[in-house]
């Protein structure tokens, strides 16, 4: 009897050690400890010796199955650990992994243009001010000096909403609401949309962007507005810039004056962005004239003032070499991704 058991502890001892996971472990639990186990069969058959026998092999099987279980509870707390072990090893986080990139937009060309035409005048001194895109033909036209008639309005091709209303074709409808709004000293400048009835070519496009600019004190002068707009084109476009002044005509500045600067596409020998002129012109100024002050309710015999309007499509053409506007809204990735 001695010998079978330990026969029997031996394989199942062994039985034990290979078991691969819990699941093994339930099964060999079964096969030796069990009710119909090997170790029960043995005690069982414990009726069958003499019986002085009986009580030495009894102690025996139970010294042997105590042995068994001591050895399974060992193998269970193993195996456990092992599992978990497993488990937070499948999981690990490599830190070390390059992250996933996530697609971020960024503000467009024309955005960021206006921001630093802007930013250009608020650190001068300017406030910012906005007025409405659909906007009353008086502000448009009327008080700017443009009567129903007006040759100048054949000059915008203007998208009429009703007999009153139109999309503004310039931000200069501003000047007169910021007039009518505060007393001088008045320093403003007015980013925004605008909108014209256009054929659409390297230059001009239906909807596009204004910074409108506007200074009324007492003694402003065309050596101020000159002073402000050369500051402003050099700190766009770097104080070796050349900055040309040539006589203009708007109806609502007396007297009125473009200003251009070289065309940096093709270094001023002319070109489909400078329409061959050297030079882009890149606003429209001149002093308010006597007549919109008063249709801003400002006496004229007090105060003086200028105006200035520019383009930021067409800066940034000039910034960034970009030689045809239509670029900016045909959303080609491939320039928009550039800036
Ligand atoms: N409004 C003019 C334009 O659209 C620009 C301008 C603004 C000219 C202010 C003079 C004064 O071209």
């Amino acid at each position: 009897m001695d010998q079978q058991v330990d026969q029997l502890q031996a394989a199942a001892a062994a039985a034990l050690a290979q078991a691969p996971d819990l699941a093994a472990l339930a099964e060999w639990k079964a096969q030796y400890l069990g009710d119909k186990g090997a170790l029960t069969g043995l005690l069982r058959s414990i009726g069958q010796l003499p019986k002085e026998e009986r009580p030495a092999a009894g102690q025996t099987i139970n010294a042997a199955k105590r042995a068994l279980e001591a050895r399974l509870a060992e193998k269970t707390e193993q195996l456990r650990a092992a599992s978990l072990e497993n488990a937070l090893d499948a999981e690990r986080l490599d830190v070390t992994l390059p992250g996933r990139p996530r697609a971020v937009g960024h503000l467009h060309l024309i955005t960021q243009t206006m921001r630093d035409i802007v930013d250009t005048f608020v650190q001068m001194g300017f406030a910012v001010v906005e007025g409405p895109d659909i906007e009353l033909d008086l502000y448009n036209f009327e008080l700017l000096n443009i009567p129903p008639e007006h040759p100048a309005r054949s000059l915008h091709d203007t998208l009429y909403i009703n007999e009153q209303l139109v999309l503004r074709t310039h931000t200069s409808p501003n000047q007169i609401r910021v007039m009518q709004r505060q007393p001088p000293p008045i320093r403003v400048v007015v980013p925004g949309k605008c909108y014209r009835a256009e054929a659409t070519d390297a230059t001009h496009e239906a909807y596009f962007h204004q910074v409108e600019g506007l200074a009324v004190d007492k003694h402003v002068t065309l050596a101020d507005l000159k002073g402000t707009l050369a500051a402003l084109a050099r700190a766009l476009f770097g104080s070796e810039r050349t900055v040309r002044f040539r006589c203009d005509y708007f109806p609502y500045v007396e007297p009125g004056v473009d200003l251009a600067i070289d065309c940096l596409v093709c270094g001023g020998k002319g070109c489909r962005a400078c329409k061959f002129t050297g030079y882009l012109e890149i606003m429209g100024a001149g002093m308010v004239h006597p007549q919109v002050l008063r249709n801003g309710g400002i006496d004229p015999d007090q105060y003086s003032g200028f105006a200035f309007g520019m383009g930021p499509e067409r800066i940034a053409m000039l910034r960034y070499g970009i030689e045809d506007m239509r670029l900016y809204y045909t959303n080609d990735l491939r320039l928009l991704r550039q800036f």
